[in-house]
């Protein structure tokens, strides 16, 4: 029967890390992975989430399932912390197996509506946004976001790109540390997006999975704090994988902004979706999250620790600037000082993307992404050089 299964095809990064595995070389450096690492190579487990962990081992009394939208009480905390002054009442909130799950569950929701929307999104983007909206049956198109060669937003393209957009549809952004070009759009040009979906009945969707990664948790929070005081109805899709480096234990958050007659009906369309798909979400991760949150002492060492992620994410950035000007004295990098997060992507040709990997040993997952904070103080020199070498050359 298999014998009809169809070739599925591999996600880039997953590809990206097998491509990495079978390099015999050993000078060899992966810029692929989408995880935060540490000057020695290492993502360690954050000792506000080790103090967590203990707390819930010690007085955990049961492991029972939670509702099908999870722990009130963590949607609750994480809602205040996101959304601040604008979270309220008017949210339906889950709790979902990280961010997949909870940009899942919204796909399924829209795909399964009676005139189910058209979902517009930037391109380049995250590289899941299309399979899952794909595997939902949900209705996508897309505008332009980013020029990887002039490294700049193609901000008026966007906009001129949504002059297709119907009203009803909804518009798929990302929150802060955009993934893979590491441009985040300006207050003036988020300000002038934001007239715009207004104006023409576009829902915004906004998805956060790097939030304490740009400036502090707090300020990344900023663009999602304005959608939701300015849209009567607003989606926003959560994952803490980066935020607390709990990658595997699947923590995130699915919230969507309704009128109050559609409440109920959302809240029961969403449970029946987790229900017949993830169903209940995993507790381990949300756990902690929600016990750190709970608790002044955890949550300050927390922010600690995530503020050295993002100090260091800083760092490598303005550590490439000035390499390449002191020691190569070129500026073909220099916009990654200006961009944020752990991720950016080189300006390079497919040709010279794959002399890169080919002449030079540096992986990189296709399209140029490259995550800055893989990069010890060693490999500065080497991806400057390589970048510099293959860049030389159409
Ligand atoms: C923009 C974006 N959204 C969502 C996710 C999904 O996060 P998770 O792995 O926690 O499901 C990621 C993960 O890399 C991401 O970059």
């Amino acid at each position: 029967m298999f014998e009809t299964l169809e070739d599925y095809p591999v996600d880039p990064i997953m590809i990206g890390a097998d491509y990495f595995a079978q390099d015999p070389r050993t000078d060899k450096l992966n810029l692929t992975v989408g995880i935060y690492q540490d000057a020695q190579g290492k993502t360690p487990v954050l000792q506000a989430v080790k103090a967590a962990e203990q707390r819930l081992v010690d007085t955990q009394l049961t492991k029972s399932y939670v509702a099908l939208t999870g722990d009130p009480d963590y949607c609750a905390l994480l809602g205040q912390a996101i959304l601040g002054d604008t979270w309220g009442a008017d949210w339906v909130a889950a709790q979902t197996a990280g961010g997949a799950v909870a940009l899942r569950v919204m796909a399924d929701l829209l795909a399964q509506m009676p005139k189910a929307p058209s979902v517009w999104l930037q391109t380049p983007t995250y590289g899941n946004y299309i399979p899952i909206l794909t595997a939902a049956g949900a209705r996508f198109s897309q505008v332009p976001y980013y020029d990887p060669i002039r490294r700049a937003i193609t901000f008026d393209q966007m906009l001129d790109g949504l002059a297709a957009a119907k009203s009803g549809d909804v518009f798929l952004m990302q929150g802060i540390c955009h993934n893979p070009t590491g441009a985040d759009m300006t207050v003036e040009q988020f300000d002038a997006l934001l007239d715009l979906l207004e104006a023409r009945g576009i829902v915004p969707w906004i998805d956060l999975a790097y939030l304490g990664f740009a400036q502090s948790f707090e300020a990344d929070c900023a663009m999602a704090r304005k959608i939701a005081a300015r849209f009567p109805e607003c989606i926003v899709c959560v994952t803490l994988s980066k935020s607390f480096g709990i990658y595997r234990d699947r923590a995130g958050a699915l919230f969507v902004k309704t009128r109050a007659a559609d409440r109920e009906r959302m809240h029961r369309a969403i449970s029946a979706i987790v229900r017949s798909g993830a169903s209940h979400a995993p507790d381990h991760g949300p756990s902690v999250v929600r016990t750190i949150l709970q608790d002044p002492e955890l949550k300050t060492l927390w922010l600690q620790e995530l503020d050295q992620m993002r100090a260091r994410v800083a760092q490598v950035r303005a550590d490439i600037v000035q390499t390449e000007m002191q020691a190569f004295s070129s500026q073909a990098l220099g916009y990654l000082a200006s961009q944020s997060g752990m991720f950016s992507l080189l300006p390079l040709t497919e040709s010279q993307e794959t002399a890169l990997t080919r002449d030079h040993g540096i992986h990189v997952v296709k399209g140029g992404r490259v995550n800055v904070a893989r990069l010890g103080t060693e490999d500065i020199g080497w991806l400057i050089r390589a970048a510099k070498t293959v860049m030389s050359t159409p």
